[in-house]
């Protein structure tokens, strides 16, 4: 191996910078050639192709989002467009990849070197942490933080105006974000895909608090929610049926992705950096690395992108508890 190319993939996260930053220096600590690729796979179809060396990744350890850009490229998902890639690949003597993203950046990455030969090894870099074979996925501790700074600024308000609100918060398939920051941020209730709590069961709750003398409430809803109704839905049917309540909806959105990386997310991210080049020049290919009981450990890509990681139930109990 003498060139390792670099690349970000599907939804951008925080700590992504600082996880090109450690590819582009391991290259440079072993004496390898680095090469970042823009726009992920669309910026390989195209030879959006850039030599890195160890300075150009300074001051990049505490920016969000990612300096290599991201992209979702419906090319890549044919024939042609992974032969244009690896053409491009091969052209410039690119001889391994690090992908970093989510599981869609994954299954591209397995097709991938299922038909050539490149080794290819993967950094989890989504808010959801909602890949197998890590237990925290870069940027999600960012998001996390991100998330209770913004529930917390709303508390305020909403205790000023003895309101109720609504907060959704990201998380299409998993409810790891709701969940945490919602015991984090002292939620009433907490929706989440993995549960249904049911809307008679979700009045009661809240009629049972305004009972036992509180005077505003948080809900929060992960998006992928199970109860069949989104928070703009959640508002009108409580207003309807809890007519005593004063509800707003705040949707946090994309502000959730964005942001300079916490500690936690710039070590993860340099550590699995340097496992990444270490695993391909130890011959690896296919695995994605991962944080596991604090170490550093691979598992294969195809075990990484079947179903999600699953909830600490736990976890459900706990809010239960705190919102008595
Ligand atoms: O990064 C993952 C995620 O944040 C999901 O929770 C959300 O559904 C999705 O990205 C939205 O991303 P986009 O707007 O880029 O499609």
């Amino acid at each position: 191996i003498t060139k390792i190319g670099v690349f970000t993939s599907g939804g951008d996260s925080p700590g992504m910078n600082a996880a090109i930053r450690a590819v582009v220096r391991t290259c440079a600590y072993h004496n390898k050639q680095c090469v970042a690729i823009h726009r992920g796979y669309q910026g390989m179809i195209e030879g959006d192709f850039e030599e890195m060396n160890a300075r150009s990744v300074k001051a990049i350890i505490n920016r969000g989002g990612t300096i290599l850009r991201s992209a979702r490229s419906l090319e890549f998902k044919t024939p042609e467009g992974r032969a244009k890639a690896y053409n491009n690949l091969k052209e410039n003597e690119i001889d391994a990849l690090v992908a970093i993203g989510g599981d869609g950046t994954f299954t591209g990455a397995m097709i991938f070197s299922e038909e050539y030969d490149i080794p290819i090894i993967g950094i989890p870099g989504t808010i959801d942490n909602d890949i197998k074979g890590t237990t925290y996925t870069l940027g999600y501790d960012t998001a996390l933080n991100t998330v209770v700074d913004a529930i917390d600024k709303i508390r305020d308000t909403a205790s000023s105006h003895d309101r109720l609100f609504f907060i959704e918060v990201m998380g299409r398939d998993v409810g790891h974000i709701a969940l945490n920051t919602g015991i984090g941020a002292g939620a009433e209730e907490i929706l989440i895909p993995e549960e249904n709590l049911g809307l008679d069961r979700l009045l009661e709750s809240l009629e049972k608090s305004r009972r036992s003398g509180k005077t505003s409430s948080i809900v929060i809803v992960a998006e992928g929610d199970n109860i069949g109704k989104n928070v703009f839905e959640l508002k009108d049917y409580v207003n309807e049926h809890l007519p005593f309540y004063d509800v707003r909806v705040s949707v946090l959105g994309h502000m959730q992705r964005g942001g300079s990386p916490t500690c936690f997310d710039r070590v993860l991210a340099s550590r699995m950096g340097v496992k990444a080049v270490e695993s391909i020049l130890d011959g690896k290919s296919g695995f994605m690395v991962g944080l596991l009981q604090d170490k550093m450990c691979l598992t294969p890509l195809e075990q990484a992108v079947k179903g999600h990681t699953e909830i600490d139930r736990e976890l459900l109990r706990v809010s239960d508890i705190m919102s008595v």
